[in-house]
């Protein structure tokens, strides 16, 4: 089985033990307490999860820096992107100030619960320069046309720092009961199927034929025991399909043409950063985590609109020390239905060109979805269109 990334065991942060949990729970609520951003609490739960193994908690300014410049903890272990606890300086009061431990409130549940509490080791002020600085080194931009970058900028200018004890999962556990597992969860489920090689598929989206076929082709490639499709639960930019119309969608396919036993259908609670290469970083580290020995990076992964280029995601890795984590990725080509083929193909396979492909964009597909028009089934299994299909005539146009 592969190593947890950056230790020998995988230690999440989570109090497992029921009367602990309990006791710490009703501690809490003499604690000072906060509303985090929805983008902390997800970092929270990811902690929680076990994904961010060997991080305890939120990082302070120093670490912050260093991980946006040169991809390093202050350990020197390799780590690509921020974990924050950021907030906007008028939302602390002065019983926040001077607390040596905090209890942290999820923004995403009605009367927002205590999801974890913190040890304050700093509050620190971030300057606008600084803010501006992270946002260029992680997103590659600061364009305020990027959602992430939006949402960054967005996020406030005080850092609180310090490890947590997280509660609970906040309302991934209770909304994709089926679906929602944490890196432990997923390890042990791997350890148990005797899996050696376990290839993981990342996603945000329905799963079309070219998404299909793309884990079909890694699992062959790579004589992989098993495929774990694991799915982001958490927040999205407008336009994006909610995670229980692709939950639903996704059983379907793997159900319906996927042989049995070979995949696990997970999913995490982590809001979207569309940070590109360096979200294509984090996730193969969390990854590596839950188990996984490869990661397939496809054609523009986690990436938004035109602020990367196709293959950027992939030659990250190139980029970075060799040592720098076990999971290799998988690096797939553009998968496309090809009609001379007659199957879904990798450009790079086929002979053929342009003229042969049935390219579909994103806008076409909502629009045919939106008029209740069929996705060829060459491009959508006919039970994925179905499922998409009912979802659009539900939101107003
Ligand atoms: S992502 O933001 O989670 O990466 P998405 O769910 O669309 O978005 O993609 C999941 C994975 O499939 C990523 O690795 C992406 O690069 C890959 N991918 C999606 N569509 C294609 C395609 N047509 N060809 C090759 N890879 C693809």
């Amino acid at each position: 089985m592969i190593s947890p990334f950056g230790s020998e065991i995988l230690q999440s942060v989570y109090i497992d033990d029921s009367s602990l949990r309990e006791d710490l729970l009703k501690e809490a609520q003499s604690l000072p307490s906060i509303v985090i951003s929805s983008s902390a609490a997800a970092n929270a739960v990811m902690l929680g999860g076990g994904y961010f193994n060997p991080l305890k908690g939120f990082m302070n300014l120093q670490e912050t820096l260093k991980v946006s410049e040169s991809m390093q903890l202050d350990s020197g272990v390799f780590w690509p992107v921020p974990i924050l606890n950021m907030l906007h300086d008028q939302d602390l009061n002065e019983g926040i100030r001077s607390a040596p431990k905090i209890a942290l409130r999820d923004p995403n549940i009605e009367g927002n619960p205590v999801l974890a509490v913190q040890e304050v080791n700093a509050i620190e002020f971030i300057s606008n320069e600084a803010i501006k600085s992270i946002i260029n080194q992680v997103f590659g931009t600061e364009d305020p046309k990027h959602p992430g970058v939006v949402a960054f900028s967005n996020g406030g200018n005080t850092l609180i720092s310090g490890p947590i004890q997280v509660l609970n999962f906040s309302y991934f556990s209770s909304d994709f009961p089926e679906t929602f597992r944490t890196a432990t969860q997923i390890r042990t489920e791997i350890e148990t199927r005797g899996w050696e090689k376990t290839v993981a598929f990342q996603t945000r989206n329905p799963m079309h034929r070219a998404h299909e076929e793309l884990c079909k082709m890694a699992m062959k490639d790579l004589n992989a025991d098993g495929l774990l499709i694991h799915m982001l639960l958490g927040k999205l930019k407008k336009g994006d399909i909610p995670a229980d119309v692709r939950e639903t969608a996704i059983q379907k396919m793997v159900e319906n043409y996927f042989p049995e036993n070979r995949v696990m259908i997970t999913g995490y609670g982590f809001d979207m950063l569309y940070a590109g290469p360096r979200e294509a970083l984090l996730h193969a580290v969390f990854r590596q985590n839950a188990g996984c020995t490869h990661l397939i990076v496809g054609r523009d992964h986690a990436g938004v609109g035109d602020f990367y280029g196709a293959f950027d995601a992939q030659d990250i890795f190139d980029s970075i020390p060799e040592d720098s984590m076990q999971i290799k990725i998988f690096r797939g080509d553009h998968t496309v239905w090809c009609h001379q083929c007659e199957k879904v193909v990798m450009m790079r396979d086929c002979p053929h060109g342009p003229d042969d492909y049935l390219l579909l964009s994103g806008t076409r597909v909502r629009e045919m979805l939106s008029q209740g028009k069929e996705l060829p089934p060459e491009f959508a299994r006919p039970e994925v269109t179905k499922i998409l299909s009912a979802y659009y005539q539900t939101i107003p146009q």
